[in-house]
């Protein structure tokens, strides 16, 4: 595999995943807008602060990326997740957002959703995630605290 394969252009299916109202919710990598994501994580995001747009660009283009746009003339994305995932044994979500003006619309939820049924997550045995504070949000969708955390190790 060359080192400038995007895992994303093997993972994605490159398509509209769903519609919620006027949101849209996409895998195409093309469609993420790069400047919003790396403004959030960096300037906003408790678990990326201050992080590089060059970090940022890889971790994107090294994940599976799912964008929500607002369709409206000049559509403007305003949430995201990626996942890192191998499709059948581990799949990541991360970097989890919604831009504050349109959240508590449901949009979260419908990325969560989108992710998981995504056919490069939803077989993926281990799904895993770190959050601080959104335990409630993720519950919905089967997350449960890890069940035996004295065997989850890390190293950074
Ligand atoms: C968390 C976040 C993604 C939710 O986005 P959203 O589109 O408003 O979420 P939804 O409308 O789909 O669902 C909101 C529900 O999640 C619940 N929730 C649980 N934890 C939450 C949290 N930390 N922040 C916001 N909502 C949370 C809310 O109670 C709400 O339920 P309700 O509508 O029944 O009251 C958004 O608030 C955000 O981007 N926050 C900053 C970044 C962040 O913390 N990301 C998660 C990292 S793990």
């Amino acid at each position: 595999m060359s080192t400038s394969t995007d895992l994303a252009s093997l993972l994605t299916t490159s398509s509209t995943l769903r519609w919620l109202g006027a949101y849209e919710i996409t895998d195409d990598p093309a469609r993420v807008d790069l400047d919003v994501v790396h403004g959030f994580l960096a300037r906003e995001s408790y678990w990326r602060r201050g992080v590089s747009r060059e970090r940022v660009a890889t971790a994107v283009r090294m994940s599976l990326p799912l964008s929500v746009h607002l369709a409206t003339a000049t559509p403007t994305m305003v949430g995201f997740a990626r996942v890192v995932t191998d499709t059948v044994t581990h799949a990541w979500l991360d970097d989890v957002f919604v831009l504050r003006e349109h959240r508590r619309r449901g949009i979260a939820g419908a990325l969560v959703e989108a992710a998981l049924a995504h056919p490069a997550v939803v077989d993926a045995s281990l799904q895993l995630l770190l959050t601080a504070d959104a335990h409630d949000l993720y519950a919905r969708y089967g997350f449960r605290p890890f069940p035996d955390p004295e065997a989850l190790m890390t190293r950074s």
